[in-house]
């Protein structure tokens, strides 16, 4: 029998999970691990089977981990963080634990919340920005093109999707360099070996209290005047769904985490694999039509959200094995992507290729809320890069991933004229 490790939390695979994930489907496509007490999901059937069964697998996972963690904590510190949660967000305990959270929220909480965001991220909403984001994209072109040399991923993709949330939000202009200091230590609070230090006192606290006090009035005001942002839909009195404030404030939080690490990284994804397969960019430059397609195969080929979890509400058979009730399970979004079973020749990156079926933005309920402004976003960013990069290439062969096991991409892609570098 082939006895396969694997620990999803571990950094062991991190840099190129792709044969290890190969090697699950095949011999563990439902693999107990022991050192982090989750079980892996790997197959695309089987995620897809776990993530279209809410009443089976439920999303509060994250509360049952903060849960075991607040078991370990002695009764001082608990008191301690207690006191400072009511002081520092102004709210009442009673509240907290009532506050709802889409990503969090199953069956018909989760349906009443949903219905209210989607106002949101309408099609046609999400349209108007075309223009803007466009104009966005060529102001970070416009500072890179005068360069030597720079950073696509600190230059271009960090900045592009934090400015669009901030003004989809309705940040003012004199406040966004603050929004963003704000945006990128939660962010950094929310993945990686950071997560465990995002407590009372850390950056990552410092700037939840600044958003949470910055936020308190907008929605007041919003309440009493509604103008054309998100901010003013969220507060819309929708008799079940009203959002208080607090949960208001989750939302904008889950924004920052879900919408700006996830978008910066599909766009370094796509360069770093247009670079590593240029009869690939040839295809693109020949054809900007294919742009779509590019964005989706990178999507599936080299996933930004590696994993996502669930927790079993009973004893649930997969794949021939028994998942225990309570159990938390990895659901393997980056492994279904490559799974053979469902794609011709996966491990190529092919941008013809009918990528429907991919589950990069997850499936089913949850279903990411904010994928059609992903791909407009990558697709204003790359329509405008595309034709630039046959000139340019790599400054350095140093590859630096993230500091996450989730999120999945490089920390900087420098790049350079190719005459400068072959000079
Ligand atoms: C390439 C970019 C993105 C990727 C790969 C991505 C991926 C995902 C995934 C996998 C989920 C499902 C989570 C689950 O089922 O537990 C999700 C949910 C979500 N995403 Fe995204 N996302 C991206 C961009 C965005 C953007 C730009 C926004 C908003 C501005 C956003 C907002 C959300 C929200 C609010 C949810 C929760 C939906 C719910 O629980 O109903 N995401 N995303």
């Amino acid at each position: 029998m082939h006895e396969v490790r694997y620990n999803p939390r571990s950094y062991e695979w991190r840099d190129d999970p792709y044969p290890k994930y190969r090697e699950l489907r095949d011999h563990a496509p439902v693999h107990y691990s022991p050192e982090s007490d989750m079980w892996v999901v790997s197959r695309h059937a089987d995620v897809q089977s776990v993530l279209t069964a809410p009443e089976q697998f439920g999303s509060k996972t994250q509360f049952r981990q903060r849960q075991k963690e607040m078991d370990e904590l002695s009764t001082f510190q608990k008191l301690r963080s207690l006191i400072s949660v009511i002081a520092e967000l102004k709210i009442l305990p009673t509240k907290l634990v009532k506050a709802r959270m889409l990503i969090m929220e199953d069956g018909e909480e989760h349906s009443v919340m949903r219905k209210l965001v989607n106002k949101g991220f309408t099609p046609r909403r999400v349209h108007s920005w075309d223009e803007r984001i466009a104009e966005l994209v060529e102001g970070c072109l416009t500072k890179i093109r005068q360069r030597e040399r720079f950073d696509l991923v600190q230059e271009l993709a960090i900045p592009l999707p934090v400015t669009v949330i901030a003004e989809w939000l309705g940040v003012e202009p004199e406040k966004k360099a603050t929004f963003k200091r704000w945006s990128d230590a939660i962010i950094q609070g929310s993945t990686g070996e950071a997560q465990m230090v995002s407590g009372p006192g850390s950056p990552t606290w410092t700037a939840m209290v600044g958003l949470r006090n910055y936020l308190r009035p907008i929605v007041k005001a919003r309440r009493a005047a509604p103008q054309d942002d998100l901010i003013s839909i969220l507060v819309q009195d929708e008799a079940e769904a009203r959002l208080s404030d607090f949960e208001i404030f989750f939302f904008v939080l889950l924004l920052l985490i879900a919408g700006n690490e996830t978008t910066t990284n599909l766009l370094g994804n796509c360069v770093e694999a247009l670079l590593a397969n240029p009869d690939q960019l040839d295809l693109v430059v020949q054809d900007p039509s294919l742009i779509p397609g590019l964005v989706e195969e990178t999507l599936r080929y080299d996933s930004p959200v590696q994993f996502i979890t669930r927790f079993a509400r009973e004893d649930v058979v997969i794949a021939g094995t028994t998942i225990p009730r309570d159990a938390i399970v990895a659901v393997l979004l980056g492994s279904a992507n490559r799974d053979e079973r469902f794609w011709d020749e996966p491990d190529r990156f092919d941008v013809r290729r009918k990528t429907s079926g991919h589950l990069a933005f997850g499936f089913g309920a949850h279903f990411c809320l904010g994928a059609s402004l992903a791909r407009l976003e990558a697709k204003a960013a790359l329509e405008a890069l595309v034709p630039e990069l046959p000139g340019l290439v790599r400054a350095t062969d140093s590859v630096e991933f993230l500091d996450s096991v989730l999120i999945r991409g490089r920390v900087r892609l420098e790049l350079e004229p190719r005459a400068r570098s072959a000079a």
